[in-house]
């Protein structure tokens, strides 16, 4: 799969090329301590290197340049009974296929040789200072060897701009880690429903969560993206993910997790009474939120427009707004004023892949792109009344509501990857009922 991307980032150079890629490296947590290793994305995605420090080149049409070239840690056996095992680069040609590959001090110098032979570079400014001042130098000094006929290449151009749109269409193999990531994090959420009861404090159904994902191999932490796990008036806090507070009953509980699978994220949120019964109020907000979510799916297909969904998801919930006496406007005013703006807040969708907010373009000049086969995003629309919002129904406060999944476009009907995540009310209190077995654990209250 890696070897295939970068078969194609090549097609996609011209002659005379050189493509210059930085990988991650390890990011201090505190003292000596370092937060776990993520690759970074598209480094990934065409090498498929787990390994930090490491860098790449892909080269075509240059005299005495391989095509594919790989930098990495040297082997150290001292360092590496500490540290963990390395490749080198012998393992590196071995295990990911790279025409050649050396020890990662070498990258200055074999690249700067490249350079000297490139007409046009393609990397990805912004992204590493350390790349771009090395690249920029190394300009500058084959400006000054113009007497010896060397010459800088004519142009950089932003590698991101073939690699981005790359990762917008997902080839059969990624689909099905993507579809791993998904089942992983049905599960995860199901077995929170499960277990949830009034009491008990949000990390405890973090924990729960990231459980799942660990246990089911996903990567280093688990997670794509940190946990939300908001009871009751937390679920206004968008992005609140300090889940440290108790779970009180008659409270809703939103859970925006999922786990990441060889560096493919799921994306879920489900959010479902603390005490596993809706009230009428909760009820009637979760089913406006799940008609437009139901109705925005049903036009994630090829050939509408990435935006058809927010604006489809928009007028049901402008409607359900009016419903619910939140709104006292007609529904062409609601949409026309974006009157429901202060309670749906954000937008319904974004695409999901080795990025929980993956990269690519879905509009340009104003314009929504086209939906075509193998894009996949999220479907996520939401309703937010926060406690204090005096500006609706007494009933109504404190109550925030989002319902979230992960849509693949096919060529037919959308596939809803994360399906299995029980969504209608029935299911949500069936989940929260059944019998779904959690780790053993010291009886929390004991340990408090
Ligand atoms: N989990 C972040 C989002 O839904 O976009
Ligand atoms: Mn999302
Ligand atoms: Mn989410």
């Amino acid at each position: 799969m890696f070897k295939a991307h970068r078969r194609e980032f090549l097609d996609r150079m011209q002659d005379g090329d050189i493509a210059l890629f930085q990988g991650a490296g390890l990011a201090t947590r505190n003292h000596d301590v370092e937060f776990p290793f993520r690759q970074q994305s598209s480094f990934w995605y065409l090498s498929g290197c787990h390994e930090f420090d490491a860098a790449m080149m892909l080269a075509k049409g240059i005299n005495g340049v391989e095509e594919e070239t790989i930098f990495v840690l040297p082997r150290d056996p001292a360092r590496e009974t500490w540290v963990g095992r390395r490749m080198g680069p012998e393992g590196a040609i071995e295990k990911l296929g790279f025409d050649t590959a050396f020890n990662n001090d070498e990258f200055h110098e074999q690249v700067e040789a490249a350079l000297a032979k490139a007409k046009r570079v393609w990397c990805q400014l912004g992204f590493n200072d350390e790349l771009d001042s090395f690249l920029l130098s190394s300009i500058q000094g084959l400006r000054a060897k113009a007497r010896l006929g060397l010459a800088p290449p004519e142009q950089i151009l932003d590698a991101g701009t073939i690699v981005h749109e790359m990762r917008v269409f997902k080839s059969p193999a990624e689909l099905d880690l993507m579809r791993k990531a998904a089942a992983i994090s049905s599960e995860a959420h199901a077995l929170a429903m499960a277990q949830c009861r009034p009491g008990m404090h949000e990390y405890e159904i973090e924990a729960l969560l990231h459980y799942t994902f660990r246990r089911h191999g996903c990567n280093d932490s688990g997670w794509a993206y940190p946990s939300i796990v908001a009871g009751g008036d937390n679920a206004n806090i968008l992005h609140y993910n300090t889940n440290h507070m108790a779970l009180n009953d008659g409270d809703m509980l939103l859970i925006d997790a999922g786990g990441e699978y060889q560096c493919y994220a799921a994306d879920i949120t489900r959010t479902f009474p603390v005490n596993g019964k809706f009230s009428p109020a909760q009820r009637d907000i979760y089913e406006v939120v799940l008609a437009a979510q139901l109705k925005a799916i049903d036009v994630v297909r090829a050939g509408n427009e990435f935006h058809q969904g927010h604006d489809v998801s928009l007028a049901t919930l402008s409607d359900g707004l009016i419903q619910l006496g939140v709104l006292k406007c007609s529904l062409d005013e609601a949409i026309e004023t974006k009157a429901h703006l202060q309670w749906t807040i954000h937008n319904t969708s974004h695409y999901i892949g080795l990025d929980v907010h993956d990269c690519g373009v879905s509009k340009s000049d104003g314009v929504s792109r086209k939906l075509e086969p193998g894009m996949v995003l999220t479907v996520e629309p939401g309703l937010y009344f926060p406690a204090d919002d005096d500006s609706v129904p007494e009933g109504l406060r404190g109550i925030g509501i989002r319902i979230e999944d992960d849509i693949h476009v096919t060529g037919g009907d959308p596939e809803n990857l994360t399906a299995a995540t029980p969504k209608t009310v029935a299911d949500v209190e069936e989940a929260c009922r059944a019998e779904r077995v959690a780790p053993p654990t010291l009886d929390t209250a004991e340990v408090r």
